[in-house]
């Protein structure tokens, strides 16, 4: 091999960079001179629209944990019903049952085809009837063409009250078509500033159950915990909303009606007091002892779940009830019985509401309260 003649190097060798001896083809693809890369971590590798973006995300985020939480504990607010001492201060009973209220006997507020009767009236019609052991109320069933309205009445407590537990023996309940009664409290002079409560009230048939309803002013709102057995219908209790429908709690069929009459009847408890509005309803059979014992005086933290509860949470309620009446009524047609979605959708019932009560007094025997006694206790 020694004397064979220098032959010219490889390609190989010459494409060799002179100082490493690294092939030149892989120095080409090396990158140029760059500030080094930063994790996305590290702030400094933000444009400024990125930091925005981020600081506007954080302070949202911050507002939400704090909102969330303020909701959270509202939604897990409640007052405290702490038992209270009650003593007997009103009792609506016996012969002299309706003495102790005022008829009233101006135009119906609320449209019905209806003509409230004064007290001498109810008497001459004998609409209004007491007994040892019971008040009777009723729409006029004889009259053939009431053609300017069907007499009946409503009553309003003289007495009125700030606060307490009412007890309302109920024996029959008013219902049938064109039917609007009720058994409510409200200061009918302040309306709505004072409140109203409807402790019963239905229409038409009656076959829905009752609706525990309040009225007020704006600012007491019931979208907050509470604990009864009805079922809630509108939260916001102020009368410009939802065409003054209230807040309800509606219970089963048998606490009205038809229902509710065959079963003897039953007790509705009402208790009005600054933590809250409660009421309960007790069928004939299962009123508690110390309403049934004329001995014993009601104590409600032992009755177990209310049917409707209002607590005092999103509503001040001292200064939403004020000065209440108890009012009972049997309104005819009117803005609640008498719109045709009610009357004729929802209940089938026939016709006109208004010609219907002018012509058809067979259809108003029904068309009653019977109450055993009303009892007011305060603490
Ligand atoms: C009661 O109403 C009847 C019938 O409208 C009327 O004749 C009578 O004067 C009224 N009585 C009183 C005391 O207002
Ligand atoms: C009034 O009504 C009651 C109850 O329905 C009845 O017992 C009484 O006989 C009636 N009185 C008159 C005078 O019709
Ligand atoms: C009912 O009474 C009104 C007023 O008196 C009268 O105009 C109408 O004709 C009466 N209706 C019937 C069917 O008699
Ligand atoms: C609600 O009450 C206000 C007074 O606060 C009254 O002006 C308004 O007419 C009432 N609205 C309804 C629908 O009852
Ligand atoms: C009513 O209560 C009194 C006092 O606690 C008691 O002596 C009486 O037996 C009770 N009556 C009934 C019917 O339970
Ligand atoms: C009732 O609620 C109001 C605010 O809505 C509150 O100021 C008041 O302390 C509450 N009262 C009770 C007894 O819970
Ligand atoms: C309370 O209501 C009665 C009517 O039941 C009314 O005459 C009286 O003015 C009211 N009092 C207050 C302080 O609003
Ligand atoms: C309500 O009563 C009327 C008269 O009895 C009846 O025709 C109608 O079907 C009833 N409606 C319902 C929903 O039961
Ligand atoms: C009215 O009374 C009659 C006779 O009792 C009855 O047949 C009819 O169903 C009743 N109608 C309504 C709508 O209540």
């Amino acid at each position: 091999m020694a004397d064979q003649p220098n032959i010219p190097k490889t390609d190989t060798a010459r494409d060799t960079h002179p100082d490493t001896d690294i092939p030149l083809n892989v120095l080409h693809i090396q990158p140029s001179p760059q500030p080094p890369q930063r994790p996305w971590y590290d702030l400094r590798s933000w444009s400024l629209r990125t930091k925005l973006i981020a600081a506007t995300v954080c302070v949202a985020a911050i507002i939400g944990i704090i909102v969330g939480a303020v909701e959270g504990s509202k939604s897990r607010r409640y007052p405290d019903y702490f038992p209270l001492h009650y003593r007997l201060v009103d009792s609506y009973a016996g012969e002299g049952f309706f003495d102790r209220f005022h008829y009233f006997s101006d135009e119906d507020p609320t449209d019905g085809f209806v003509r409230y009767v004064n007290v001498s009236t109810a008497r001459d019609l004998n609409l209004t009837y007491a007994t040892a052991r019971s008040a009777i109320l009723r729409v006029d069933a004889t009259t053939r063409n009431a053609s300017s309205g069907r007499n009946s009445v409503r009553i309003e407590s003289k007495e009125t009250y700030d606060n307490g537990l009412f007890v309302f023996d109920i024996l029959h309940t008013p219902y049938g078509c064109a039917t609007w009664p009720a058994l409510w409290l409200t200061d009918g002079y302040n309306w709505p500033f004072n409140g109203e409560i409807d402790v019963l009230e239905a229409t038409n048939n009656g076959t829905d159950g009752n609706a525990v309803t309040l009225h007020t002013t704006p600012g007491c709102d019931m979208d907050v915990l509470r604990r009864h057995t009805g079922d809630a219908i509108y939260t916001t209790c102020d009368n410009s909303t939802n065409a003054n429908a209230g807040c309800g709690v509606r219970g089963a069929s048998l606490t009205y009606g038809k229902e509710m009459n065959d079963n003897g009847g039953g007790i509705y408890a009402l208790e009005l007091r600054d933590a809250g509005i409660r009421a309960w309803f007790f069928t004939r059979d299962s009123v508690p002892p110390d309403i049934s014992n004329e001995s014993h005086t009601p104590d409600p933290s032992t009755w177990g779940t209310a049917l409707a509860d209002f607590p005092n949470t999103s509503c001040d309620v001292p200064s939403h009830f004020k000065n209440q009446s108890i009012i009972a009524n049997i309104d005819l047609c009117g803005e609640y019985a008498g719109n045709d979605e009610v009357y004729a959708d929802q209940f089938g019932c026939p016709g006109e509401c208004s010609k219907f009560v002018q012509y058809n007094p067979g259809n108003f025997t029904q068309a009653f309260w019977e109450f055993g006694a009303f009892k007011v206790y305060r603490a």
